[in-house]
């Protein structure tokens, strides 16, 4: 519970959620009433769920690209659908338990306060719930429909709520709080995002010194029609504007498929 109040944050002010003064005028210290809801179900520390203490012009309407994932058909699918395709080469050739080994092999044996951000139905967080070396997990996601697919595979795995913390928040304002995560994954995401620059630069701040970040994109030609794609050096300047150092940013093309790793 302590690691949990220490990383979890408010969205807007970014204090952690355990040090917020006693009133807060941002949200009226509304996400630190969320806080109290966990684990036995679902903080919802977007900006959107307190639209009604804080101002109206924090929120901005979002793409079809982060849309589109909140629809409960998109997250049955995602869930039920889609691995076998992923694993017969259309993500990272072999699928998500390649991605699973590149991950937990660049993690490390001690991978320490590990967030999954944009975490879908947690296809990654689950798998790192099993392997029993976190010290916490924080899976977070902008959309419920996708949190609830996740909440209930981890019934179905025998994953307990206090073995991965299920949070919905935006990566535009991250609701962690600085230097706080020893690693984050986050998966086929980038191209999902709003304004990709924004969220990674949030995952730097997050991060704390020596943490690791590794990160799963496509890349161009695919046309960015509703997604937005990548090319390498794009994804190279992003990362080094977010305050990655270049000695420490490793971009790997696979194929149309991107794996990032770095080291802040
Ligand atoms: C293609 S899925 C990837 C899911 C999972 N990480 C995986 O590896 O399969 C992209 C995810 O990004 C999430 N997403 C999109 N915009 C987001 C935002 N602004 N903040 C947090 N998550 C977001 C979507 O809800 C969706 O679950």
């Amino acid at each position: 519970m302590f690691i949990l109040q220490e990383a979890i944050a408010c969205p807007l002010c970014h204090q952690s959620l355990a040090a917020t003064p006693q009133h807060c005028d941002t949200c009226h210290n509304y996400f630190q009433k969320e806080l109290q809801k966990t684990p036995s179900s679902l903080m919802d520390l977007t900006p959107e769920a307190a639209h009604q203490q804080i101002k109206d012009n924090a929120i901005q309407p979002k793409p079809l690209r982060t849309e589109l994932f909140r629809s409960p058909i998109i997250s049955f699918f995602y869930e039920r659908v889609l691995p076998p395709i992923w694993a017969a080469g259309l993500r990272n050739p072999g699928g998500i338990d390649v991605e699973f080994a590149q991950c937990t092999q660049f993690f490390g044996e001690n991978p320490g306060i590990v967030a999954d951000i944009s975490c879908g139905t947690g296809i990654m967080a689950r798998r790192l719930a099993l392997t029993g070396k976190c010290k916490q997990i924080l899976a977070v996601d902008y959309s419920e429909a996708m949190l609830l697919q996740l909440q209930q595979q981890m019934k179905l795995d025998g994953i307990s709520s206090s073995e991965i913390i299920v949070i919905r928040g935006d990566v535009e304002a991250l609701p962690l709080a600085s230097d706080s995560i020893d690693a984050i994954y986050a998966g086929a995401a980038m191209h999902c995002w709003p304004n990709a620059e924004e969220g990674i630069h949030n995952i730097y701040r997050v991060l704390r010194s020596g943490g690791k970040l590794f990160a799963t994109t496509f890349l161009k030609p695919f046309p960015s029609i509703v997604f937005r794609f990548f090319s390498v050096d794009e994804l190279r300047h992003i990362l080094l504007r977010a305050g990655f150092n270049s000695e420490y940013v490793q971009i790997e093309a696979r194929g149309l498929y991107a794996i990032i790793r770095c080291i802040k």
